[in-house]
């Protein structure tokens, strides 16, 4: 069985229930966070209650905000968390090949509906090439 985290704030409610209804057809249990209306909300709750539950079962996690910016920030302060903020197919690949990040950022008013979708396949469907991309990642904390 898959499984994946979603959040969001006000600001990317509508790509997020788009984006779960296309990972349950895909076979994913997703874990829902929040938030779950329109109302204004601070994306930085969110953020963190997601990258804690990844953390903790070290499985995928998804984040969307309006820009995709102020998640990632939040995000990448976790320790055990690689945040990646993508707005291209080509982003996606390369960051999980890469990066092996393990939570992928977008920005609801940013990019379509398709494309976020598209890119969430391909974080998902990624693989860490390791290697070199490993030594490189070991170095990042300092
Ligand atoms: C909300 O207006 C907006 O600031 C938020 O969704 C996000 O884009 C922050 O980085």
């Amino acid at each position: 069985m898959k499984s994946i985290h979603m959040a969001c704030d006000h600001a990317g409610i509508e790509l997020k229930e788009t984006l779960r209804a296309h990972l349950e057809k895909m076979g994913y249990t997703v874990t829902d966070h929040g938030t779950y209306s329109k109302e204004s909300c601070d994306y930085p709750v969110f953020a963190h209650a997601l990258c804690n539950a990844v953390e903790a079962e070290d499985v995928p996690g998804i984040l969307i905000c309006g820009t995709g910016i102020g998640m990632s920030i939040a995000a990448n302060r976790h320790k055990g968390i690689r945040a990646a903020l993508c707005g291209c197919e080509f982003q996606a690949r390369a960051t999980r090949q890469h990066n092996n990040a393990n939570v992928l950022c977008l920005g609801e008013r940013v990019i379509g509906q398709g494309v976020a979708l598209d890119i969430a396949e391909l974080f998902l469907n990624t693989a860490f090439e390791g290697g070199r991309h490993l030594r490189r990642i070991n170095q990042i904390e300092g």
